[in-house]
This record gives C-alpha cells, structure tokens and sequence, in this order.
C-alpha cells in the first residue's frame, strides 16, 4: 500500500498512518472493525477542506471496512427549511458526496455505538474521531480507539488498519486517578456538572470512579436503547472529553473491565480526587445566569438515544412550545422514534426531532439563534464558543419548561 500497488488514494491513507506509528512509536498495526470521522461540517472543513476530500475521492479510495459519519452542519433533506444559506449547504453537499464516493455511510451522527449492527463488541479496535463516541467505546462497552483526528479515522478506514499504541494496548487502560464522587449524581444536567468538575482537573488520564455505580441504574442489555444508565454515562464521557481529553474510565463493579479486573486496573501509584460537590460545574456550565429569553431549547448532545426521546414526548403530551426546540438525533434513531409515534408527539407540540446534526456543528448564528438552553454538558462547552450564543444550563425538566413558557425560570 506504501509503495503505490493499490493506487495513489491508498497510497494517500498508508502515509498517514505508518506516519502516525512512527510518531507514537507504534510496534505495527491493528486491524480496525469500524471507523467513525469526525470534523465533517462544512463549518469545520471550510473549502481547504471540502478540496482535500475531493481530491481523496478522486485518487480512488475506498474504505474497507464499515465508516460512519459525524454531524454535519446542517439536516441533509431540509436544509432550505433550517434556513441554511446555499453558499452553506453547496460545499457541505460537496463534502458528504466525497465521502460516499470512497465507501463512507453518511449516518452523520456522534452516537455510532446507538445504531443496532454498528455498537461495537468488547475488545474491538475501532479507528474513532468523535471524542464523546471514543470514550463511550473504551469504557462502557470494552472496545478499543485512540481519539484519532479526522483524516487519520479515514486514512484508517481506507487501509482498514490503525496504529496499535494508547488504548489499544492493555497497560495504557490502566487507571492513573482514583475518583470519589461524595455528592449526589441524580440525572444527566448532574453527570454533565460532573463531567466538568472532573474534567477541568484531569487532563488524559485514564479514572477510576470509585463510588459512581451507587448512581446509575442497571445498562439496558441492548446499549441501542441508551436507557436512564446509557444517557448519563454518555453525557459524562462527552464532558470529561470537552474539559478534560478523557478517552476512558472505569467505573468499580460496573463497566466491563472494571467488573472483571477489579482494582488491578488501578495503577499503584494513582493519585486520589475527591468531588464534594457540583457547584462549581453549574456555575461555569449555566454561563449566563441573568439570560431569562430563550430561542432555541436543545436537547441531544451527544446525539439523543431512543429513551431520551421517549421522555421528551411523554413531557410535551398536550403542550405547546414558545422557543424553538431541537432534539438532535441521528436518523436512524429518529426513524425508531417515529415508529413510536414519540417524533409525532414532539412535532404537534411544535417542536422538531432534528438529524443529520446539532446546535455546535451548524452554523446557528446565521440562521438566528443567539441564546439556548440545554442539559447536555458538552453542549453547554462548546456553543457558546462554536456558535457565540449564550447558555442556560439545567435539568431536562428545566429545559423542556422553558421551551414550553420561552423563558428560562429553572433555580
Ligand atoms: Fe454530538 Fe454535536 Fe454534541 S457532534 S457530541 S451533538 S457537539
């Protein structure tokens, strides 16, 4: 592949990646099950961007194992509708047209291990970009990803094969700090506040929660549901990925590692962290506390799972809402809840079960969106830098009442 013998967009790829062994000291490579790219909104590429895929497409290559897509910034089939502008939505096509030529399903969503065929299996190699998704896999399901940047995820995908160092390798999972949650951790606004606390004082480390099990229900046996335990344990990997660069943890007696190898995952000289309260998360994450207008309620973030949904419905029964309400999904996923009938509910109550992307990848200033709402951790990060809007931070219950009212009245 090196030399050129499968055509100068392998060529391309193999570059890439014994480039990257060579940098991380790699001892060879891994084969890969699946990769996920990220970095794929126009807003992230700019045409710099969009040309290099082209060109890629262009050398023939072909992804050789099965690649999914993170959000784009806009919804594919209804962007006309969102307001996207066409100088937005031609380059973002452009780019999403690059990709399926070389073999890329356009999912276009960060919750990959959500989709039914794609979650990943216990000891897996997986080439993943998307940070919140890479964390997901380490911990709670077992399997193993570096945080790979956009273009080496695809150069992997195409060669089929990753460097094998980091979390591909037992004694890089191993746990340098020791977490001790001593507050309670009740929904996901409260595992998002503590995925900042966490986060901002932890850098890469691999944790070990010592206690958090005493908060978190049982994991549905089929993860593609998410569930009260899935939804917690994705917003904390998200946010401890947004403030700090965690890629895996460990929970005692819960997640999969942990259940078999106990505290031989810790290392001996761990140091301890202990989390008295989630205070200083809110503080930071509900940015403007003097913001009482809302006009864009979002829930999602990573990606809304089935159960999430569900209770989005169940709350809007009978309501009807002043803000603009998002609940960012994958359309995979939205087409189960339509099934379910919950997508109707949403949408009678007027708001609208949103694909293809999400409220920090999109280009929501142009479309008029300045202040919003949400209980997802890594939402409340990255928007008000990604997308200069102002945020409100707190519960589903808070979030869905402002939506409802168009004011922001939670304490
Ligand atoms: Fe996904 Fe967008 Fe959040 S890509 S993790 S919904 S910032």
């Amino acid at each position: 592949m090196l030399d050129g013998a499968e055509g100068p967009g392998v060529q391309r790829a193999m570059e890439i990646v014994a480039t990257l062994g060579r940098i991380y000291g790699a001892p060879d490579l891994v084969p890969v099950t699946h990769a996920q790219i990220a970095g794929v909104s126009y807003k992230n590429l700019g045409d710099a961007g969009v040309q290099f895929l082209k060109e890629w497409a262009a050398a023939g290559a072909q992804v050789r194992v099965p690649t999914t897509l993170n959000p784009a910034g806009m919804e594919l089939a209804r962007w006309q509708e969102m307001g996207i502008s066409p100088s937005f939505a031609q380059p973002q096509l452009s780019a999403i047209d690059a990709f399926t030529t070389m073999g890329v399903t356009p999912t276009m969503s960060c919750t990959p291990y959500l989709f039914p065929g794609y979650t990943p299996q216990r000891g897996d190699h997986l080439a993943w970009a998307e940070s919140s998704a890479v964390v997901f896999a380490n911990s709670i399901v077992g399997a193993r990803s570096n945080r790979e940047g956009g273009p080496s995820a695809l150069a992997a995908a195409i060669v089929g094969r990753t460097p094998r160092y980091g979390y591909h390798l037992d004694e890089e999972r191993l746990a340098g700090i020791v977490v001790e949650v001593r507050c309670p951790v009740r929904d996901v606004a409260d595992f998002g506040a503590l995925s900042y606390v966490v986060g901002q004082q932890v850098g890469s480390a691999t944790l070990w929660f010592a206690d958090l099990a005493d908060w978190l229900p049982p994991l549905p046996a089929d993860i593609t549901l998410g569930g009260a335990a899935g939804d917690r344990l994705k917003t904390l990997g998200a946010g401890l990925a947004a403030y700090g660069a965690v890629a895996l943890f460990h929970i005692a007696g819960y997640t999969p590692e942990a259940q078999d190898l106990g505290e031989r995952l810790i290392k001996p000289n761990a140091r301890r962290l202990t989390i008295d309260s989630l205070d200083p998360g809110y503080r930071v994450m509900d940015a403007d506390p003097d913001l009482r207008q809302i006009d864009l309620v979002t829930i999602g973030c990573p990606h809304a799972s089935l159960s999430e949904i569900e209770q989005i419905a169940g709350m809007l029964q009978g309501q009807h809402v002043k803000t603009q309400l998002w609940v960012t999904t994958a359309r995979i996923i939205r087409e189960r809840a339509r099934a379910a009938g919950w997508v109707q509910t949403i949408e009678a109550a007027g708001g609208q079960v949103v694909a293809d992307t999400c409220a920090v990848v999109a280009p929501m200033r142009s479309i008029g969106v300045t202040s919003m709402a949400t209980n997802a951790g890594k939402m409340a990060c990255y928007a008000p830098a990604h997308s200069q809007v102002k945020m409100r931070y707190g519960s589903l219950e808070q979030c869905v009442a402002a939506a409802v009212t168009g004011m922001w009245n939670g304490q």
